[in-house]
């Protein structure tokens, strides 16, 4: 669901036309739809309204802080992976209460930056790293709030660049460890463990390994209750699938009730970690074609954006929707979507059905609200394109275009290469 559309033949984000912010920006761009966002987190929050919980949105997917801004707004808190994540919650105004630092690989600086404002808790995954928390948890006399992740071993049955929760990835602590884990932490006055969590991958389109997981943190959950441990939070992560193509994956709804099913009589406050679905079908890129050509075999549609600016396609072979941004009646053709980067990985589309293209149309590479700009690059000295948010009628700039000065001014020739 979302509210970009046609009106009178060309494409609209809610009442603004993509033309008329492209005729200010400029190509690339990213346009984001404030309603959009808004309606999934409201339908992402309404389908938990049964239980105690907290939606943590999950920065990593789309991090402007307009757009974190626009969550807290309506009442999110954040899932954060690095200090500069966190430095953006907080400058979104998220309050550090509603704050989970997850990551494998946190820094002592970064734990340190995060104990010293004072999150909801740190999803720990390793036991070193629980031993790092404890000493700088003493270093600052606080007591760290802390979950550790569980690796569930699950296989969510999704690109395996994106399954975290089998045993054979990098991800969280093995279940056998937890107990010791816990008992461990327990004696250490400056460790609170507080609850449990895992996330098991994303875009995951059915709800069976969802529930899967959450069964083995219920066993360890029980275990610690049993044990004595006084914990609050329910951490389950975040992964539900959008639709991109012809996947089917579970309403909100139906992904909630299955949560609630078996979480409920545990009595915690369920966190989740939502970013692509709410954000995901929120967001397109917008290109303009600057050449077509054709050999014996292909044709090739040469757009201005590349895969710097969205790798999806190139990293995940991911399927992203092609339209113009002005309703063609042209006969259509099979074409290759291809940007100007000098690798054979970067393409948006391969033998794909679109209406016959030429110099100078635009097209919306649609989906592109999660894991687009976030992951964009400057290779090949490209500066990073703009973002666009658009909320009714108004739109607003939140990224500016990076110019070819920016890059260069972070570089600098040592007086011997002179
Ligand atoms: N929580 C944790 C600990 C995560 O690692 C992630 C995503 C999320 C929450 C949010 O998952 P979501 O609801 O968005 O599925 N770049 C890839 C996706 C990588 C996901 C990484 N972790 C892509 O473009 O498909």
């Amino acid at each position: 669901m979302h509210y970009f559309g046609y009106k009178n033949g060309e494409l609209y984000c809610e009442e603004v036309p993509v033309k008329k912010i492209i005729e200010e920006v400029g190509t690339p761009v990213y346009i984001y739809s404030a309603k959009t966002i808004r309606r999934h987190y409201k339908v992402f929050e309404e389908s938990f309204s049964e239980v105690e919980h907290l939606i943590c949105y999950s920065v990593k997917a789309n991090s402007n802080i307009a757009i974190i801004s626009l969550l807290r707004q309506l009442g999110s808190g954040a899932d954060v992976v690095s200090a500069g994540e966190l430095k953006r919650a907080l400058k979104a105004g998220v309050p550090p209460k509603k704050i989970v630092f997850s990551g494998v690989g946190k820094t002592p600086e970064e734990i340190e930056f995060a104990l010293s404002v004072d999150i909801l808790m740190f999803n720990v995954e390793s036991l070193e790293e629980l031993e790092v928390l404890g000493e700088i948890a003493k270093k600052l006399n606080k007591k760290a709030p802390f979950a550790l992740r569980i690796n569930p071993d699950v296989d969510p049955q999704t690109h395996p660049y994106i399954s975290t929760g089998l045993k054979k990835s990098k991800f969280g602590i093995p279940e056998e460890f937890a107990i010791s884990a816990y008992k461990k932490a327990k004696k250490n006055p400056y460790l609170q463990p507080v609850g449990i969590d895992a996330h098991i991958g994303s875009q995951i389109t059915s709800l069976a390994p969802f529930v899967e997981a959450l069964n083995r943190l219920k066993k360890i959950w029980e275990a610690l209750i049993d044990l004595g441990f006084e914990l609050k939070y329910l951490d389950i992560g975040g992964g539900l699938g959008i639709i991109y193509d012809d996947e089917e994956p579970p309403l909100p709804q139906e992904y909630a009730d299955a949560i609630i099913k078996e979480g409920k009589d545990l009595k915690a406050t369920i966190i989740l970690e939502p970013g692509r679905v709410i954000v995901g079908n929120a967001g397109i890129l917008v290109t303009k074609v600057l050449y077509t050509k054709e050999n014996t075999l292909k044709k090739f549609v040469i757009v201005d954006a590349g895969m710097n600016d969205l790798i999806r396609p190139a990293f995940y072979q991911a399927y992203h929707k092609i339209v113009p941004v002005e309703e063609k009646n042209s006969e259509y053709e099979v074409v290759d979507v291809v940007g100007p980067i000098c690798e054979n990985s970067d393409f948006f589309a391969k033998d794909r059905k679109l209406p016959k293209l030429q110099r100078g149309d635009f097209l919306a590479i649609m989906s592109a609200g999660a894991y687009g700009f976030v992951m964009s690059s400057n290779y090949n000295s490209r500066p990073r394109v703009p973002e666009v948010l658009v909320d009714g009628d108004t739109y607003y700039i939140i990224r500016r275009r990076e110019t070819i000065e920016d890059l260069l001014a972070l570089e600098s020739i040592p007086a011997r290469y002179l």
